[in-house]
C-alpha cells in the first residue's frame, strides 16, 4: 500500500535520536511545561522570527486561547473560510463568537475580495487559513484589517515552513497558530500546538490562559484552560525541528514532480494553483477533478491511498444549521469539496512510489478515464 501520508517512516527514521531525547526527559523528572518546552519555544521563535512562542496542548487550543486572549467572545463576529478543517470554525464558536464565512479564491484560501463586504460593526477579527500549506493572500487581508481596525489571526496549523513574500506564515498577523499533529509538516507523536506573536502582552496572557488563568501558582486572575505541552512532545519536536527544513524541500520537490507529471492531463484533472510570493509548504498535494471518485477508485485498485479534504464545507455542517447558510452560498468551496483529492505526500515518500501514482493517473487519463 502506498500511504497517503507515510508519517510512521519519519519517526522510525529518527527513532534513535527520539529515544535519546525521551530518555533524557525521563531522567530530568519534569514532564509538563518544563525545560524542553522552553527550549522548543525559543527554537520556534528563532525559526519563524517571532518574538514570542507559547506552546499549548494542540492546534485547536492555539486558536481558542488566542481568540480568548485577544478578547474575542460573545457578540463578536470573525470572518473566515468555509473551506478548512472544522477546528478553525469550532475555535471561533468555542469562545462564544460567530463564524462569518466568505467564499475561497482560486488558491482555495479566504478570498480577500469578499472579506470587505462581510464586515459589520460586530466584526472583530479575520481568520485566514493557510490551507494544505499554501499561504492565504495575507497582503490584501492585512491591509483590509489595518484599514478597518480588525485583528488578523493566522490559522497556520497546516503550514509550518510556508512563507508569504519571504515572511514566515504565522508572523504576519497579530498571532499565528500551529498544530504539531503527527502528519503536520512539523509534528510529534501525539497532540501539540504553539502560538507565535510579536505582542508581548498577548504572549503573557496566553501563558496565563494555558495554565488555568494563573501566572503565580495557586493565584488565578482569570478563567483559563488546562492546555499545556508535555515535555515528551517537546523532546520529540526538538528532534523533528532539526529535519523540517529538509523535509519541506523534499515536499516541494515532490509537488514539482506531480505538477510536471500531471499538468498535461487537463481532460481529467487540474493541478493546484500556485503563485510567486506564496511559498507553499505542501502539507498536502491536492488535485481537482469532476471524476474525483473514479480516480480515487482507480488508485485504490493499485493500492494507492488518497484523501478527501474536505467532503463537506463548514457552512453546511449540521452544527452550523442555525447560522442559516444553505447550498449555493459558497459555490467555489462547495465545488472544491466535490472535486478535491489529496495524493500521497510526505518527505519520505519515495520517487518510485510517486512515479507509480503518476503513471496510474496518466494511464487512467489516456484511457479516457474509463473504469
Ligand atoms: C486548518 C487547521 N486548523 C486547526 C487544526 C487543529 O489542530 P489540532 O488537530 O492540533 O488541534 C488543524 C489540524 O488538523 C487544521 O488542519
Amino acid at each position: 500500500m502506498i500511504e497517503l501520508m507515510p508519517v510512521a517512516r519519519q519517526f522510525r527514521l529518527l527513532k534513535d535520536e527520539i529515544l535519546r531525547e525521551i530518555t533524557d526527559t525521563i531522567e530530568q523528572g519534569s514532564y509538563i511545561l518544563g525545560p524542553k518546552v522552553e527550549k522548543l519555544e525559543k527554537r520556534i521563535s528563532q525559526m519563524t522570527g517571532a518574538n514570542h512562542s507559547v506552546a499549548v496542548a494542540n492546534g485547536t487550543d492555539a486558536l481558542v486561547l488566542t481568540l480568548d486572549a485577544l478578547g474575542v467572545g460573545t457578540g463578536d463576529e470573525v470572518i473566515t473560510t468555509p473551506y478548512s478543517f472544522f477546528a478553525t470554525a469550532e475555535a471561533i464558536s468555542r469562545v462564544g463568537a460567530v463564524p462569518v464565512f466568505v467564499d475561497i479564491d482560486s488558491f482555495w484560501s479566504l478570498d480577500p475580495e469578499r472579506v470587505e463586504a462581510a464586515i459589520t460593526p460586530q466584526t472583530k477579527a479575520i481568520l485566514p487559513v493557510h490551507l494544505f500549506g499554501q499561504p492565504a493572500d495575507l497582503g490584501k487581508i492585512q491591509s483590509i484589517a489595518e484599514r478597518r481596525g480588525l485583528l488578523v489571526i493566522e490559522d497556520a496549523c497546516q503550514a509550518f515552513g510556508a512563507n508569504y513574500r519571504g515572511k514566515p506564515v504565522g508572523t504576519i498577523g497579530k498571532a499565528g497558530c500551529f498544530s504539531f499533529f503527527p502528519s503536520k509538516n512539523l509534528g510529534t507523536m501525539g497532540d501539540g500546538g504553539i502560538v507565535v506573536t510579536s505582542d508581548a502582552e498577548l504572549a503573557k496572557r496566553l501563558r496565563m490562559l494555558r495554565q488555568h488563568g494563573s501566572s503565580k501558582r495557586y493565584y488565578h486572575d482569570t478563567l483559563g484552560y488546562n492546555s499545556r505541552l508535555d515535555e515528551i512532545h517537546a523532546a520529540i519536536l526538538l528532534v523533528t525541528t532539526g529535519h523540517v527544513e529538509a523535509w519541506i524541500k523534499r515536499r516541494r520537490a515532490l509537488a514539482q514532480s506531480y505538477d510536471e507529471g500531471l499538468r498535461s492531463l487537463t481532460s481529467l484533472l487540474e493541478v493546484p494553483a500556485t503563485e510567486d510570493g506564496r511559498f507553499h509548504a505542501y502539507n498536502l498535494y491536492c488535485i481537482t477533478s469532476p471524476r474525483r471518485d473514479d480516480i480515487r477508485e482507480a488508485l485504490l485498485a493499485r493500492n494507492i491511498q488518497t484523501g478527501v479534504y474536505y467532503p463537506r464545507p463548514l457552512h453546511l455542517q449540521r452544527v452550523y444549521a442555525s447560522l442559516g447558510y444553505s447550498v449555493g452560498d459558497f459555490p467555489l468551496a462547495e465545488k472544491l469539496s466535490e472535486e478535491v483529492l489529496a495524493l500521497p505526500m510526505g518527505p519520505l515518500l519515495t520517487d518510485r512510489e510517486q512515479e507509480l501514482v503518476i503513471a496510474v493517473l496518466q494511464d487512467f487519463a489516456e484511457k479516457g478515464g474509463a473504469k
